[in-house]
């Protein structure tokens, strides 16, 4: 296992002084190499939760292991993908996907070129590598963040609904590429979503969560093949399920 979360609590004070209890005992563990989905409404401390496992956060209480111990801050192990697209936006997407690189195998910088270059053209982009981000649409953008992060090989991914913004075709191709990168890479990923359709697509395991607190309310584990066809009935089935274990009715 490379990830265990133990009894982990989480409050906020609000701006009227009111304490909002947003993560109520959470036990969680992720295995190696798994790809896990964090679901819920909208307020249900996904986001809290993913940046308690970054180390970006940390808990009133309980805690978050990793295979090296406690997790006490961020690390080069753990590659964090914002929702907006955290681009700089002063750098080519070529320098953009090279920068985290270099910055990891500062001694390699010939060897970070070519694979940058290899990668972007991977997924479409080599026309764009000398191009600024804000002359990429949001999905192009979300591409170079993906390889960029993945590129740095970090063993764990955590991501926070990277595809919510994008229309629906475009998501479904980034969604096939991020299962082809995953695999390639043998990466960790902890993936946040409130899209029934994206967790059940990508998923080993969907973790079902609850709001006011937050907690883990289910987890459903998928066996299905990959690449998933979502017009299968077992995909259908297990939508099914989900939706039901979540509370259809309770999602905003
Ligand atoms: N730094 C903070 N200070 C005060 N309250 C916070 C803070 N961060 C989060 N919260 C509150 O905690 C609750 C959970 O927030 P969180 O962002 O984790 O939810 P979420 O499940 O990611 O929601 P969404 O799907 O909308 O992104 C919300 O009510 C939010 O207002
Ligand atoms: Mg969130």
């Amino acid at each position: 296992m490379v990830i265990q979360v133990k009894n982990v609590n989480k409050s906020f004070k609000q701006e009227d002084g009111d304490i909002l209890h947003v993560l109520d005992n959470i036990n969680l563990d992720i295995k190696d190499r798994e790809f896990i989905c964090l679901l819920g409404p909208s307020g249900c401390g996904k986001t809290t939760l993913l940046r308690i496992i970054a180390g970006l956060d940390e808990p009133d209480s309980g805690e978050v292991n990793d295979s090296a111990g406690l997790i006490k801050g961020p690390s080069r192990d753990r590659g964090f993908i914002f929702q907006q697209y955290s681009l700089f936006p002063w750098m080519t997407v070529l320098d953009n996907v090279v920068f985290g690189l270099n910055m990891c195998y500062p001694d390699k910088k010939e060897e970070n070129l070519e694979s940058a270059k290899r990668y972007l053209q991977r997924v479409g982009l080599e026309d764009f590598q000398n191009s600024y981000p804000y002359q990429l649409s949001g999905g192009m953008k979300q591409r170079v963040a993906i390889i960029r992060s993945l590129l740095n090989h970090t063993p764990v991914q955590l991501m926070d609904e990277p595809f919510s913004a994008l229309d629906m075709q475009t998501r479904h191709t980034l969604q096939e590429q991020l299962i082809g990168v995953w695999k390639r890479f043998d990466t960790t990923i902890v993936f946040v979503t409130h899209d029934v359709d994206e967790a059940v697509f990508l998923a080993d395991k969907v973790v079902v969560m609850d709001k006011n607190p937050g907690r883990v309310k289910d987890i459903v584990s998928i066996d299905l093949e990959r690449p998933r066809k979502r017009e299968s009935t077992e995909f259908l089935k297990i939508q099914e399920e989900v939706m039901e274990s979540l509370g259809v009715h309770d999602m905003e």
